[in-house]
């Protein structure tokens, strides 16, 4: 595989293309706006940037990553003749059946299309797919050029020979592939998103503030960043929507979202990419500084 395609240039979407850019593989990065190209170009750039600064690479390596990413704002002009689309657009059912739909006219038959949801049904993706054998889960975890995993889910029909390319495809990212099967939450969320939720139900029944439950956790459990923190760095509307899954997909109160939770993202508040969350991200200072943690 040596032409990728990758669907969203949000938080996901622009360093899962800084990844695949940084290890010589021909990017195209797509989205429906031309913002969130924007955005997302600067934010590879800047991440690039302190890689240089720590000397983790050089600084021909920052000019060829952004060399090899290409910005597209239309899938059919973006997805045509790649070897892999990694769509990772907003977490949203209908878009995603959207999208893949679209994906299997545009693309050639031997095209993989593999989707960054964070609990979404692969099976359900791929049944709008003629051929769903093709269609495999490739999760990775934010932020993607620092962090090592990728879950790889496989979906009721995805083939065994899809799934050893695409784990060997990740070993190529300097990533460590985890194979898991396709059920609500898949493994990561399904045990992360159980104690972030729990975190916001402990603030939202008064038994403590956001700084003291972070460092309950970080202080006393040895996690380098708090559950609530967290959140704001996820995305609070994510952490909703995957919430709603576990608890639409399991039948089981013991996933329904906190109250505040809810309250929250219909406020707008999403966290860092909006500004506020349980912290305040709004002087672009503070969130330099706490985003430094990560790289
Ligand atoms: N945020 C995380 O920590 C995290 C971790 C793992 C997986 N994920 C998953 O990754 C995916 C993306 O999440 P995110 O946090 O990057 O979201 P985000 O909101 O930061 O970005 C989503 C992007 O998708 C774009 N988009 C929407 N519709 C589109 C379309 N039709 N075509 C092209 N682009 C479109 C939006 O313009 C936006 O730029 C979701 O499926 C999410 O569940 C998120």
């Amino acid at each position: 595989m040596k032409n990728i395609a990758v669907i969203g240039a949000g938080t996901m979407g622009n360093g899962i293309a800084h990844t695949f850019a940084q290890f010589g593989y021909k990017t195209h990065l797509i989205d429906i706006s031309e913002k969130s190209l924007e955005k997302g170009m600067q934010t590879i750039s800047k991440n690039l940037d302190r890689m240089v600064a720590k000397e983790k690479i050089s600084e021909e390596d920052k000019n060829n990553t952004l060399n090899n990413i290409t910005t597209f704002t239309s899938i059919p002009e973006g997805a045509k003749n790649v070897d892999l689309v990694v769509e990772a657009a907003t977490e949203n059912v209908d878009l995603k059946l959207s999208i893949f739909k679209e994906l299997d006219d545009i693309c050639s038959e031997d095209t993989v299309l593999a989707s960054n949801t964070s609990s979404i049904s692969i099976t359900k993706i791929a049944s709008v797919v003629s051929n769903p054998q093709r269609v495999i889960g490739m999760h990775f975890m934010n932020p993607v050029p620092v962090m090592k995993l990728v879950e790889i889910i496989r979906g009721y029909n995805t083939s065994d020979e899809i799934t050893k390319s695409i784990m060997s495809l990740s070993e190529k990212l300097n990533k460590v592939p985890v194979e898991v099967n396709d059920y609500p939450g898949f493994v990561a969320n399904r045990i992360l998103m159980p104690m972030i939720n729990e975190s916001i139900e402990t603030l939202y029944n008064g038994v403590a503030g956001v700084q003291e439950i972070d460092t309950v956790m970080k202080l006393g459990m040895a996690h380098p960043m708090g559950p609530l923190q967290l959140a704001d760095f996820i995305g609070l509307d994510v952490c909703l929507s995957i919430l709603e899954v576990m608890y639409n997909g399991f039948k089981n109160p013991k996933y329904a979202p906190s109250p505040l939770l809810v309250n929250m993202v219909q406020a707008g508040k999403f966290g860092v990419k909006s500004g506020e969350g349980f912290y305040d991200y709004s002087e672009s200072r503070k969130a330099e500084k706490v985003s430094k943690q990560f790289i």
